[in-house]
Parts: C-alpha cells; structure tokens; sequence
C-alpha cells in the first residue's frame, strides 16, 4: 500500500487574477485581514510604481485601504521577505514585477510560505500580460475576477486605455508597448474603462 506522506516545509500559491476594477485589491485586502485576525505573519508588498495613493499601502480603486511595504522590484521584495519570519506574502500588482517574480515566489513556497500573488492579467492591448498567466499556471488556487463593461454592464474580462495619444500598438511600436513596465502606463478611472469581449477595441 503506497502511503501518501505531507512535507509541512511545503507553502501553497494562490492567484488573483484579471483586469482593472475587477476587485483584486479588494479581495487581497480580504484575505490579509482574515490572515491578521487568525495571528498569521503577514506580509503586505505594493509595487513603488503605482504612486496612485500613499505608496505604504495596497489601496482599491474606492480608496479603502491597508499598509504594505512597497518596494521598487524583485531584489528589494527578496531583501524584505528574507528580513522577516513571514507565514504569508501578500503581493500587490504583481504585473509591476515582471518575470523575475516567478522564481523568488516558488522559491518562498518552497520553504512554506504561502504566497497571494494579485494583479492584471492582461495588458491594455488585450495580450496575456506575464507574469500572471504564468502564476495561473503553477497556484494551488486561481480566482479569475471579472469587472463591470461600462458600456453595457456584462463581464469585462479586458480594460480600455482612454489617455489621448497612448496608442501604442501590438507590436509596441508606439510610445511605450503594452507589456513594458513604464510609470506612463499608471492610472485609474482617469485613464482605463472596463470592457467586455464586445466592447473592447484593442489597438491594431
Ligand atoms: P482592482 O484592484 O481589480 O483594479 P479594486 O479592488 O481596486 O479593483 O476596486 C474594485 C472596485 O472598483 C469595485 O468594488 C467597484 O466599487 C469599483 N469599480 C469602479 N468601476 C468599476 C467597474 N467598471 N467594474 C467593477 N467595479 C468597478
Ligand atoms: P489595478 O489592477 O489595481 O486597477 O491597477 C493596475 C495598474 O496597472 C494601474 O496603475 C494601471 C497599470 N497598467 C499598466 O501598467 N499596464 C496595463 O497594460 C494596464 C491595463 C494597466
Ligand atoms: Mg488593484
């Protein structure tokens, strides 16, 4: 008879994935607060990036917020994690990250942390947006949220850029393509529209 042996050193990985307003935010706050109350070790990561509010917290698009340490990429999230004796780690706009985000957070699960990893999964041009889909891949636990169409109400699975003269196109030959990391592409309500499959006009 094969016996089915537990490794505790083991951590778990759990995703929040999808578009702007979506409600990302809202349930990594969720979740950290239930960690609180329950004595967890918790560790909240914003990206320095997203200057959209106070940079010490992780704050939703209504403003509702809790402190987070923010740090600028994944050298300075490995400095943080390391100085501390974390059960959690709970990142914010994983997206800001980039790919090197990947080895440092299996690597953490690896030693029995369990990792919330939270952000788009895909770019204003409608592309699968890395790291995410890649975090999709390997979790424990995906929750794909959808945001509200503001044109008819439906699920919107993409966000619309509305900044005048952003237009980058798929093969990022504008200003700055979707899939780079630049502070230009920071923003909220001002900037981005919810859309669902219909709706939705990606750059050609
Ligand atoms: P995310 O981090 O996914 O961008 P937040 O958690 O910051 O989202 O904010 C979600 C909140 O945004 C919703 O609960 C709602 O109050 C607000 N909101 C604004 N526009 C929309 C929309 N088009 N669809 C859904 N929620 C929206
Ligand atoms: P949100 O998921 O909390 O709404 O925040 C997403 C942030 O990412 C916001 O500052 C806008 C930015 N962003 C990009 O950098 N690139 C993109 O392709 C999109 C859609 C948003
Ligand atoms: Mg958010």
């Amino acid at each position: 008879m094969t016996t089915h042996q537990t490794n505790a050193a083991w951590g778990r990985l759990e995703v929040i994935a999808g578009p702007m307003f979506s409600g990302k935010s809202e349930e990594l706050m969720r979740r950290v607060r239930r960690a609180t109350i329950a004595g967890v070790e918790v560790a909240v990561i914003s990206h320095a990036l997203d200057t959209r509010a106070d940079l010490s917290t992780v704050t939703s698009h209504i403003g509702v917020n809790i402190p987070a340490i923010a740090v600028s990429d994944v050298a300075a999230l490995a400095e943080v994690v390391e100085a501390g004796d974390y059960d959690l780690v709970a990142i914010d706009e994983a997206q800001f990250f980039g790919p090197e985000l990947v080895p440092l957070v299996t690597g953490l699960v690896a030693t029995g942390v369990t990792v919330i990893v939270e952000g788009l999964c895909v770019t204003f041009d409608g592309d699968p947006f890395e790291p995410m889909p890649t975090f999709m891949a390997l979790a424990e636990d995906v929750l794909k949220l959808t945001a509200v169409c503001t044109i008819c109400g439906r699920d919107a699975v993409f966000h619309q850029r509305i900044v005048a003269g952003a237009e980058t196109g798929r093969d990022g030959d504008g200003p700055v393509g979707a899939t780079e990391i630049d502070p230009s592409h920071v923003g909220g309500l001002e900037s981005y529209v919810a859309r669902c499959r219909e709706h939705f006009a990606p750059i050609s």
